[in-house]
């Protein structure tokens, strides 16, 4: 008999397809977000758990699962939502999506980085609002990426894939990571303070962890050199909202962009009232082929592990 799998959110039609073809699955009908209770209530009965980042499996959740559930395949790559050590507890395995989501997230980071610094947000107001008046030589003027400096805050694949991309656009990279990575063309800074210290633009790219939430706050953005430019396409809790807020609107930043928000979606109302803030609902992953293939990814390991083999992207 095959497996039994909680699909906690709908899926790519393909993805779902493959899915019933190894396993006996259970859906989230209607495909809103769960509660802890509802996700508890939906695992009855159920080997494993197909979830992903609107679902916040905390070591409370976790000690409810019933017994039966061995394994919790996480459809994205950041599993800060998932109380590792309370499934390690348990037993049950924890695996992500590495790699298949890297492109189409620096992809995003970019968008961000270009979006803020050249004011994309107000642009297309002017035009949508239909408040573009003329052209001006001394209207809506940016700022040029070419020369600057990128500081990479978490130096890992999605990192590497934005250093790539902003050295074909000029840019100059400075990166902080828990150690220096030999295989980027990068300068090394030891500590987030002189990181910031020599960063015209910073991109935030490391995990959220005990360690880095809330580490982008008011003392670290008044070390970033006046009329910086911040983008996040990690998590929201490594920024402190009031601070980041604060800091554009007294200009020691000059544009924000942001993808990802402390409690999405019911983000801080702050940042809409920001005309320089260039603002994405959560897109880092989001293309049909990206979303496809965490979808096969989170699979991959299901199956691997119901044939007793290790999965390949375990992290717990
Ligand atoms: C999305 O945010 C992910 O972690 O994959």
């Amino acid at each position: 008999m095959s497996a039994k799998i909680l699909i906690t959110r709908k899926l790519p039609p393909d993805v779902e397809r493959r899915a019933e073809t190894f396993f006996t699955i259970k859906r989230n009908k209607g495909d809103v977000p769960m509660d802890q209770a509802r996700l508890v209530e939906l695992a009855d009965g159920q080997d494993g758990i197909l979830a992903t980042v609107t679902d916040r499996i905390d070591a409370a959740t976790i000690e409810r699962l019933p017994a039966t559930i061995r394994i919790i395949a996480n459809f994205a790559v950041g599993t800060d939502h998932v109380d590792l050590e309370a499934a390690a507890r348990r037993n049950i395995i924890v695996t992500n999506t590495p790699d298949v989501l890297t492109d189409a997230t620096a992809d995003i980071a970019l968008l961000l980085l270009l979006g803020a610094a050249r004011g994309a947000a107000q642009g297309m107001a002017a035009i949508r609002e239909n408040k573009w008046a003329n052209w001006a030589p001394t209207g809506m003027l940016g700022i040029s990426l070419t020369g600057k400096r990128l500081g990479i805050l978490g130096m890992g694949r999605i990192g590497q894939a934005i250093a790539k991309r902003a050295q074909a656009f000029g840019m100059k990279i400075h990166y902080h990571n828990r150690r220096p990575v030999e295989t980027v063309d990068a300068t090394f800074h030891a500590t987030l303070d002189e990181l910031l210290e020599q960063s015209d633009f910073l991109s935030i790219n490391c995990a959220s962890t005990a360690q880095t939430r809330g580490m982008i706050n008011a003392r670290t953005l008044a070390l970033l050199p006046k009329g910086a430019i911040v983008v996040n396409t990690a998590r929201g809790d490594i920024i402190d909202d009031d601070a980041l807020i604060g800091a554009v609107k007294n200009g020691h930043l000059a544009a924000i962009g942001l993808d990802v928000f402390n409690n999405e979606p019911n983000i801080d109302p702050g940042y809409r009232a920001l005309p320089n803030a260039f603002l994405l609902p959560h897109l880092g992953s989001a293309t049909l082929e990206t979303r496809n293939a965490m979808g096969f990814r989170a699979l991959d390991n299901l199956e691997a592990f119901f044939v007793g083999k290790p999965p390949r992207d375990r992290v717990v």
